[in-house]
């Protein structure tokens, strides 16, 4: 007798990116930031491991939130914290989803955690795939195609997306949001890598939720720390449903200081969109087509060989990219943008292979 629910034993989680023990691999397959965080940062986050540890972190993230409440020209109330992002897209599927009945809906390919948290909410997904240059589809286009729902209880939409690296335009978001009856979640976790973010819809309409992390952008990723910003009455509902002390203390921290510290991080950001357009050419002169990126990443369509070949002849030479196989991806590699010498490294690595 198994005593594990039925549907959980047919669930596929989600795959995380690997995180390899050995040393001296060059990791470009998860999307962090090559940059370490502000010195301020790591002094802040150091300074903190004392007897505090002994004690329950601030069970809102009070301070945080009243930081970035002020960044964002919101009140603390539009804003709700998360053990990273991912928690926070969790709790909205359970917080706006009815189970059984509802669906949620989001273009494919994009962030893979979706259909996971669909499935173990017991909900319906609702896939719509994108056009096959990746870019979003007008509202005119999805309601010829009569595949969207309008009235999806709740819909994910990341943007710029991953792992195309396809970036939205607001005008397009925004109407995509206002044709919308149920919840918009726009997933920005690489929106600092863009040209232009949606932040403004999430005070605009009370049914559309802009998530945010310090992850990539803000070299966080081990401290977990997500946010949404939205509407009062959306964020209560996702508040009345989290871990009382979801948030960790030294990740609260860390975040905070970080906020404070934006001129370090702007300058991260020039060096790694600078970084990524002198990437794409120079793969371009080998034969690689790659996709305009608004991201920290590239996804690009190898030359000569099998994309997994090209993942195997990498690793060999200590170069770690993610190959996905979606089959809408999986003719390309997706590459993160490390630094210079990361870069630098992998472009001698690809001439090696090509034996140019
Ligand atoms: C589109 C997208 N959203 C959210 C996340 C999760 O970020 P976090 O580290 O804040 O949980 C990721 C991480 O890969 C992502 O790619």
């Amino acid at each position: 007798m198994s005593r594990i629910r039925k549907h959980l034993e047919r669930l596929h989680p989600y795959v995380p990116g690997e995180q390899p023990k050995a040393r001296g691999l060059i990791k470009l397959n998860t999307n962090e930031n090559p940059y370490p965080p502000s010195p301020k940062v790591l002094a802040a986050t150091q300074a903190a491991v004392d007897d505090r540890l002994r004690l329950y972190p601030n069970p809102t993230a009070q301070g945080l939130r009243v930081r970035l409440a002020k960044l964002h020209s919101v009140k603390p109330e539009n804003v709700i914290v998360g053990n990273g992002s991912d928690e926070l897209l969790a709790l909205a599927t359970r917080a706006f989803v009815e189970p059984g009945r509802d669906c949620v809906q989001y273009f494919t390919p994009s962030y893979s955690l979706y259909p996971v948290l669909t499935d173990i909410h017991k909900s319906r997904r609702h896939e719509v795939p994108l056009p096959a240059d990746f870019n979003l589809p007008t509202v005119q286009e999805l309601r010829r195609d009569k595949r969207w729902d309008f009235k999806a209880a709740l819909t994910f939409v990341t943007t710029p997306n991953a792992p195309s690296g396809c970036g939205y335009a607001t005008a397009d978001l925004d109407a995509l949001c206002r044709a919308q009856k149920g919840v918009v979640i726009l997933d920005e976790a690489y929106v600092d890598f863009a040209g232009e973010n949606a932040m403004a819809l999430a005070t605009k309409y009370d049914h559309v939720l802009v998530s945010r992390t310090f992850s990539k952008a803000y070299s966080l990723c081990f401290q977990r720390i997500g946010y949404f910003v939205g509407s009062a009455k959306l964020i209560e509902a996702l508040d009345k449903i989290r871990d009382s002390y979801n948030v960790n203390g030294l990740g609260q921290v860390a975040a905070e200081t970080t906020v404070k510290q934006m001129p370090y991080y702007r300058a991260n950001f020039r060096k790694i969109i600078e970084l990524r357009e002198r990437t794409t050419e120079q793969l371009a002169a080998l034969g690689f087509q790659t996709l305009p990126s608004a991201t920290n990443f590239i996804l690009t369509k190898p030359p000569r060989f099998a994309a997994r070949t090209w993942l195997t002849r990498l690793r060999e030479r200590k170069i770690l990219v993610r190959w996905l196989t979606d089959t809408r991806v999986k003719n390309f590699l997706r590459i993160t943008i490390g630094s210079e010498h990361e870069m630098a490294a992998l472009l001698r690595a690809v001439k090696a292979i090509l034996k140019v």
